[in-house]
């Protein structure tokens, strides 16, 4: 596998799978690899001739110093798991490599429709305008047939499938499901951050919405709302941001179950100070 840190060298790199008619699978990633993103990364090795992941802990996304300052960096380790997995080129830039002095400073802009000012987007403001930010700027490197995303980040998978229609890129946007731990805890580079017991206490929030699954339906939508958050708070050490029950294209939260075809239940919650987020389908 090889690194790669410098925007030229993909360039050249990536300049040269094309001259061979090789079809690009990529994978954009922050690092701190576990098996969630390497199910990803799995599948683009399979599905394409070259996979191309990026590591690049994305200053213009986090809305917050410290937890950009706190964000795990472990390249090392993600390169050898990346060479396991098939992987036969890792871009790891600096920020100065990826943005100039303006891109760092100045809010990027995009119609997002709408769907940025929910969830998320509510309580992180700017980060989905980081996020479409660099990952435009890493097709345009790396100019790929197929992008993989995880539905574990649901709001990021429906902004980066506007972002690709209205940018016009020629991408297919692949939404892989998401990887859990056999306690149900959604992998996430942040548990790395949690201690022994935040851990233990963390499956709680999956076993609730995986739990509310049987409810759900035939109790109303408000009624399970509350039900779910009364139960996640209800744990030591859990607090949640918000849980918004919403129609899974538009992000809309709805009324009604009969308001939306397919009805997705995202949630944040708080675990000590380290921020988690799951989600579940309900229809
Ligand atoms: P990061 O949090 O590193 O996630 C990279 C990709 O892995 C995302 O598509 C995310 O949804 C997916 N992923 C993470 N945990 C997962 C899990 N448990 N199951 C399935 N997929 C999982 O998301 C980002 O980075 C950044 O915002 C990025 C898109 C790279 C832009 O900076």
């Amino acid at each position: 596998m090889q690194t790669i840190t410098t925007k030229k060298a993909l360039d050249e790199f990536v300049s040269n799978c094309k001259s061979e008619n090789k079809t690009i699978g990529f994978v954009p990633t922050m690092g701190a690899l576990h098996n969630g993103h390497l199910t990803l990364v799995r599948r683009a090795v399979a599905e394409n001739d070259i996979c191309i992941v990026s590591v690049f802990v994305n200053p213009t996304q986090f809305n917050d110093k410290n937890d950009l300052a706190n964000y795990p960096r472990t390249l090392e380790a993600d390169a050898a798991l990346l060479t396991e997995a098939g992987c036969a080129c890792v871009f790891a830039p600096t920020p100065d490599e990826m943005y100039n002095a303006d891109e760092m400073t100045n809010r990027f802009e995009f119609d997002f429709g709408g769907l940025d000012q929910v969830m998320e987007g509510k309580f992180r403001p700017g980060h989905f305008n980081g996020v479409v930010q660099v990952v435009s700027k890493l097709f345009r490197l790396v100019r790929p047939d197929r992008a993989y995303f995880g539905e574990k980040d649901f709001q990021q998978l429906a902004i980066i499938r506007r972002m690709t229609k209205l940018m016009n890129f020629p991408i297919e946007i692949v939404g892989c499901p998401i990887v859990r731990e056999e306690s149900g805890l959604a992998l996430s580079s942040r548990n790395a951050l949690l201690t022994p017991e935040q851990r233990q206490t963390a499956v709680h929030i999956s076993a609730v919405l995986q739990e509310s699954t049987q409810f759900a339906l035939e109790t109303s939508v408000g009624e399970l709302h509350d039900a779910v958050v009364a139960a996640i708070n209800a744990k030591e050490g859990l607090e949640t941001e918000y849980f918004d029950i919403v129609d899974g294209d538009t992000l809309q939260s709805i009324e009604r179950w009969d308001d939306a075809e397919y009805v997705v239940g995202c949630v944040t919650v708080y675990c000590g100070k380290i921020r988690l987020i799951d989600n579940i389908r309900y229809k």
